[in-house]
């Protein structure tokens, strides 16, 4: 797991300057930090477990020390097989918790705790367990953007990457799905599937904000684009996209088409990995206003702004007062729709 510290390239790429947080370290202070960061991770015998919308510096040294920058299928895979005691999970707070559901065992830690998420937020446990007693003729689908009490109330959960089969297998064997919380999400794959789906109404509060008339004008200037879309995006923006998927999708189809410029609507902190996965083609925002606004492209995630490189370095020093903590029975219920996606993708 230990990273040999001479090897490590924490040069500051021009590109990358707005990828970092919104508190922009001096390059010294950075490369400081950085290097106290990948000490405190071998001292400490914890892995760094990251999503694509975080600090590029923090998915640099995800990398450089032997632990990962993913999607939320692959980061809640990873910190489950892998031998590290304690995994350092930097992204949003249901990240950390489908960590510890998975591996109780562990302890997980990380940056900001009070890192939300709108759709975890627009999905209250109580409300939508109601919702449930509702409907009890329907297989309960939801994303893994949850908190930990509406993920033990369901029969599966599912990431932007596995959604769309998981339903579709569903629909197959005759099941009706009850699914929250992406209104948005949800919409997309009925619409693939002809799933029977009644959808919860909540929304992320970054991709909700593309539009699609202004793509439709960014696309004239741009002709020759490719359009890669993350489905927590309108209907009206994904019916413009190449490819719809998750991060990782984005960032495969980005690599394997033949394009060379793309625009992108997801948050931005992916064009780090996308500039580093494919240098010789261009990178352009999706926009998230129309016509007249100030703010054309403003797509960041402000809970996952939070995971900055001195929380981080804080969470190595104090992990007891970092650390995740799950109820044992919730997270064992909730463990069971985990696996059973974690399962599926396993198939192949
Ligand atoms: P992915 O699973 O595609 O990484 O998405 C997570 C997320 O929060 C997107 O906003
Ligand atoms: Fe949640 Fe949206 Fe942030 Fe992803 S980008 S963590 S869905 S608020």
């Amino acid at each position: 797991m230990g990273a040999d510290l001479a090897k490590l390239d924490f040069t500051l790429d021009a590109s990358d300057i707005p990828l970092h947080s919104a508190e922009i370290l001096e390059a010294e202070a950075r490369r400081t930090l950085l290097a106290e960061c990948c000490a405190l991770l071998e001292q400490r015998g914890t892995v760094l477990v990251a999503h694509y919308y975080v600090d590029a510096d923090i998915q640099d040294l995800a990398i450089e020390t032997g632990g990962t920058v993913a999607d939320s299928l692959e980061m809640a895979r990873f910190g489950r097989d892998h031998p590290a005691r304690t995994l350092l999970v930097s992204g949003v707070r249901f990240m950390g918790e489908s960590a510890k559901i998975l591996s109780p065992e562990k302890r997980v830690i990380m940056p900001r705790l009070d890192a939300d998420c709108s759709l975890d937020l627009g999905c209250p446990p109580s409300a939508f367990e109601a919702f449930i007693k509702q409907h009890p003729d329907r297989t309960v689908v939801v994303y893994a953007n949850t908190s930990v009490k509406v993920k033990a109330l369901s029969d599966w959960v599912v990431t932007s990457s596995v959604a769309l089969d998981i339903v579709a297998h569903l629909a197959a064997s005759g099941e009706k799905i009850l699914w929250a919380p992406d209104k948005h999400l949800g919409d997309w794959i009925a619409r693939e599937t002809d799933a029977d789906m009644l959808l919860w109404n909540a929304a992320c509060i970054v991709h909700d904000e593309f539009k699609g008339r202004a793509l439709d004008d960014l696309r004239r200037v741009h002709p020759n684009a490719g359009v890669l879309v993350h489905p927590e995006s309108p209907r009206s923006v994904i019916a413009q996209a190449d490819v719809v998927g998750s991060t990782s999708q984005i960032i495969a189809a980005a690599k394997s088409l033949p394009h060379q410029t793309f625009i992108v609507a997801t948050d931005r902190g992916i064009f780090h990995k996308l500039r580093r996965e494919c240098p010789g083609k261009t990178f352009i925002e999706a926009p998230t206003a129309g016509h007249g606004a100030t703010c054309r492209s403003c797509a960041h995630c402000p809970w996952m702004a939070m995971n900055e490189l001195r929380s981080l370095k804080q969470a190595l020093l104090d992990m007891d007062s970092f650390e995740i903590h799950v109820d044992p029975e919730l997270g064992c219920r909730a463990m069971r729709p985990l696996t059973r996606m974690l399962e599926f993708g396993a198939r192949g």
